[in-house]
């Protein structure tokens, strides 16, 4: 079975010298990488800006921005079975990128923003029948509706919610605490552990969909 992993933050620039972005470390997505690995699984992990070792085992792709995360991830679509987007992808870039770095004088009071695509939206309409595509919902209220709406508007089979407003849990901790929804409407809430530990109940979790969509 081959697996594509999307981790860690994207980074949007604005000049040579200065980037918007976000505090992901991109340990959930690794730990994922190699939980998928351990179940025997052939891993291709698309990874943004993170300080984490090169996982042993695992083919490795770096990109920075939000549109070059997309152009890995379409390229490596189709010849995966099962796709996690685990990455903090900003939604937004500057319009404009200035190629020379912008003096301090010269730094406008107002930055235009433009929409990045919603890669996983895009994956979810080019699912095919035997590909099991997972999301991730980092939420601060209404957590499970908000999910599993996402669920449903970018076609996926299960997606994992939690709750991003608790201080000691997700974005850049070892810590995360997550409930997993599936398309069929199983839920099953996995209680707070490492991240390593969360990564392994997640990928067991949606095995049996795959198994069955796959094969
Ligand atoms: O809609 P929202 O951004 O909350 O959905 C989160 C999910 O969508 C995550 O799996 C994230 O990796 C993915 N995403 C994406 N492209 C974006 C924004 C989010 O693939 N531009």
């Amino acid at each position: 079975m081959r697996c594509l992993i999307s981790a860690g933050p994207t980074r949007e620039w604005i000049d040579p010298v200065r980037f918007i972005s976000n505090p992901s470390s991109g340990k959930m997505g690794y730990a994922l990488a190699k939980a998928a690995k351990d179940l025997k699984m052939e891993v291709s992990l698309i990874s943004g800006p993170v300080n984490l070792p090169n996982p042993q085992g695992i083919h490795l792709v770096r990109i920075e921005t939000a549109l070059e995360m997309q152009e890995a991830m379409e390229s490596h679509f189709e010849e995966n079975d099962l796709i996690i987007m685990c990455a903090a992808v900003c939604d937004h870039r500057p319009s404009v990128r200035y190629e020379m770095k912008l003096r301090k004088d010269e730094f406008p009071d107002r930055i235009i923003f433009k929409r990045n695509p919603d890669i996983l939206k895009i994956l979810g309409s080019k699912k095919k029948k035997n590909q099991v595509l997972v999301g991730f919902a980092a939420e601060t209220a209404d957590i499970l509706n908000s999910a599993q709406n996402k669920l449903k508007a970018k076609n996926l089979d299960w997606i994992v919610a939690n709750d991003v407003s608790k201080n000691d849990i997700g974005f850049s901790s070892d810590i995360n605490e997550v409930t997993l929804i599936s398309a069929d409407g199983l839920q099953k809430q996995i209680p707070s552990n490492k991240k390593a530990k969360i990564a392994k109940e997640i990928l067991d979790s949606i095995y049996p969909t795959c198994l069955e969509k796959v094969h």
